[in-house]
């Protein structure tokens, strides 16, 4: 077969732009043998050309002209590994508007301009990928764009930021966050700004992605209702060890009736559920529809070879499919309204601080009572003079257990602050037992 010679840019040479790069040329020959192309990386946008890279870029290939990329005739194919919303978001809007296809790592462009980018694609015949945006390694859009097309794909609950998985699994063998939020920067797996990603930016960019294509819907990052783990407490890790669980980010979003629900936060995760054992850096996304009732996939979520895998897996699927109108377009074909915030239920982990004495848990009940919502398991331990009440609830919408801890943190044996969050679980409740 005749090797095609495809000359590649790159927005960005970073932690992903380089190894990208380092990827196209150590594995040419296999790529080649696939397609029948060789991607060669011609230009890579940056801001300072003399820093150094990981990987070397070679004589002029890096610019800090983006007019030297959209300029360029030749380059068809364009990888945006700079990050960001802007100038990120122009620069692929222009390219996508002459023409030249795109793949992009970045989760806050695909989930705030995705309608814009894609119809700018498909106005100009260009091709706009996204796999790497959403936890690196693993080929969740694929499947779900493709393997799982005919589903009917319902619900997706994922861990899907790696650099706060690592942070709580850390935690939970007994490091500081602090300690592990350094570590998470120094292997390049947190964002820029790492707030991003403790707050659960980043994890909600990549959850209303994954509900989009999932669901076939836009699906915007406003809906998504958002709590990064600077909550978490070394007590929540005790507690969910005591109950045989873990304290986990997830990002989950559910589709019923018509409607659609997404959030991001930590949640009690049994240890039976294939997410309790997804430690460090790895993700893994767990999807339920009609014909298939469940997948899980796994692997690693960050890092800049992990992440280039999958940018990479893009351009050979771009080369390979170009011309042919396979999975060209925007996920999006249908419309779905979203569902009121506090009418998603799940069981819950409870977290009540209070006087120690007598009448006291009455008057809780009583709170719990009122919203409906009903005790499945509760154990009370001493502290500081007070008792603390870890309680596990039955199912019960989010808004009534809101509505309940309003009232209880304003009782007068109230101490400290009263909390909850979702426990999520294979096993029925009456099941879940303290070890
Ligand atoms: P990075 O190491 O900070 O690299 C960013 C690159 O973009 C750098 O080369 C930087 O230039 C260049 N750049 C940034 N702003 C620019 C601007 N205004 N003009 C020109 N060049 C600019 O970031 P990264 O970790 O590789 O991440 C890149 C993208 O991949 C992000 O969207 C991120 O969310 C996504 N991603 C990252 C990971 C990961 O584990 N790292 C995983 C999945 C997805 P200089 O080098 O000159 O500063
Ligand atoms: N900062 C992100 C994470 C990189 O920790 O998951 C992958 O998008």
């Amino acid at each position: 077969m005749q090797s095609v010679d495809v000359p590649v840019a790159l927005l960005g040479y970073g932690t992903v732009g380089a190894a990208v790069h380092r990827l196209l040329s150590e594995q040419g020959d296999e790529i080649e043998r696939a397609t029948g192309h060789r991607l060669r990386v011609v230009r890579a946008l940056v801001r300072d050309p003399a820093r150094e890279r990981g990987f070397d870029a070679g004589p002029g290939v890096l610019t800090t002209d983006f007019d030297a990329v959209l300029g360029d005739r030749s380059i068809r194919l364009v990888a945006e590994v700079m990050g960001g919303v802007e100038p990120a978001g122009e620069h692929v809007l222009a390219l996508l508007r002459s023409g030249r296809s795109v793949v992009t790592a970045n989760k806050q462009l695909v989930a705030r301009h995705g309608a814009e980018l894609f119809d700018a694609a498909s106005t100009a015949g260009a091709q706009l990928r996204f796999e790497a945006s959403v936890c690196a390694a693993i080929p969740v859009i694929k499947v779900l764009r493709e393997s799982l097309v005919v589903t009917n794909v319902h619900r997706v609950v994922g861990i899907v930021n790696g650099t706060t998985n690592f942070i709580l699994s850390a935690m939970s063998e007994g490091r500081s966050y602090a300690d592990a939020l350094a570590e998470a920067q120094r292997f390049g797996y947190a964002e820029a700004d790492p707030t991003d990603d403790v707050a659960g930016l980043d994890a909600a960019a990549k959850t209303a992605i994954l509900a989009t294509v999932a669901f076939g819907s836009r699906v915007p990052l406003e809906w998504v209702a958002v709590d990064g783990i600077e909550a978490v407490r070394e007590e929540h890790i005790e507690a969910a060890r005591a109950l045989d669980m873990r304290v986990k980010l997830l990002g989950r979003a559910t589709l019923a009736h018509g409607r659609v629900d997404v959030r991001v936060g930590p949640a009690f995760v049994d240890i039976h559920h294939p997410l309790a054992a997804v430690d460090g850096p790895f993700n893994a996304v767990m999807l339920q529809g009609d014909a298939i009732r469940e997948i899980t996939m796994e692997g690693p979520g960050a890092g800049g070879i992990e992440t280039a895998s999958a940018v990479v897996a893009d351009l050979v699927s771009i080369v390979g499919t170009t011309g042919t109108g396979f999975l060209q377009g925007d996920p999006v074909w249908r419309q779905v309204e979203r569902m009121p915030p506090g009418d998603l239920a799940s069981p819950w982990y409870l977290r009540l601080e209070v006087e120690d004495r007598a009448g006291v848990l009455a008057r809780l009940a009583q709170e719990l009572a009122v919203e409906g919502v009903s005790v499945a398991r509760l154990v009370q331990q001493p502290s500081n003079g007070h008792a603390v009440l870890h309680v596990v609830t039955h199912e019960a919408p989010a808004g009534r257990v809101e509505a309940a801890l309003a009232a209880i943190r304003a009782l007068p044996e109230s101490r400290g602050e009263a909390s909850a969050l979702p426990v999520v679980s294979e096993r029925g409740i009456e099941e879940l037992g303290w070890a």
